[in-house]
């Protein structure tokens, strides 16, 4: 997938700016940057939830499948096990949903109606139900904000090995640059919606270009 001349503009205000990016399939891409710095409208944009400024900004292959699990995760009114169900389609659903909820510690809470779940669990939930089905385009938008450390391990082992068993890109949004290393190839790193610096990601987590990313890194100590 590239990217290139992407804008996006609210209200006169242009927030999102990207010249130039490259997605490969099998790689895992961490997009970091400070609160506002337009992350999530990348994802957003990639997605296909909203429009850029101009069209024909994305160029993939029109066939590729893309999913995508937004910051806030979603509870329909149904058990969380109906609620992963549904984003399968094959006959075998059920029996995969249960699989990826035990997977991720949700075993006793899959009759449990899926608007009741903690912050943390209903996270969980969406994460199984964006990995119901294969894709080549995997977007997930800070899905362990609201998860305990156990989870968060546990989601990126889930993201590693469907990666590797998709051979699709993962591109995850998160303010853990600890994660960031943990689970990435390459970080594309955003500031006031510019992608200001991009690469590998002990290159970038480490040794970045530009002053203003050290400053930011330094922040958080990796
Ligand atoms: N629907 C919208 N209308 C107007 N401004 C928006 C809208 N969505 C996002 N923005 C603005 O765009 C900027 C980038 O937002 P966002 O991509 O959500 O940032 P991030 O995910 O990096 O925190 C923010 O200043 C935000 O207020
Ligand atoms: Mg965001």
């Amino acid at each position: 997938m590239i990217v290139r001349d992407l804008t996006k503009t609210y209200d006169g205000r242009k927030v999102l700016d990207v010249k130039h990016f490259e997605f490969e399939k099998g790689r895992i891409y961490a997009v970091v940057g400070a609160n506002g710095s337009g992350k999530s409208t990348f994802a957003k944009v990639l997605a296909g939830v909203i429009s850029s400024d101009e069209a024909n900004c994305i160029l993939r292959d029109k066939t590729c499948v893309v999913r995508y699990s937004p910051q806030k995760g979603y509870a329909f009114r149904m058990s969380t096990l109906k609620n992963v169900t549904m984003a399968g389609k094959g006959k075998r659903d059920r029996e995969k949903a249960k699989e990826l909820l035990k997977s991720l510690d949700m075993e006793h809470l899959m009759k449990t109606p899926a608007h009741k779940l903690s912050g943390g669990e209903t996270a969980k939930m969406a994460l199984a139900r964006v990995m119901m089905e294969k894709c080549d385009y995997l977007i997930l938008d800070e899905p362990c904000a609201a998860m305990d450390v156990q989870s968060t391990l546990k989601t990126e082992e889930l993201v590693k090995a469907y990666c590797e068993k998709c051979g699709c890109a993962v591109i995850i949004i998160t303010h853990s640059l600890k994660q960031a290393e943990r689970i990435s190839d390459r970080v594309l790193y955003f500031e006031e919606g510019i992608l200001t610096e991009s690469g590998a990601s002990a290159e970038i987590l480490h040794n970045p270009k530009s002053e203003k990313t050290r400053a930011f890194l330094d922040f958080y100590t990796i």
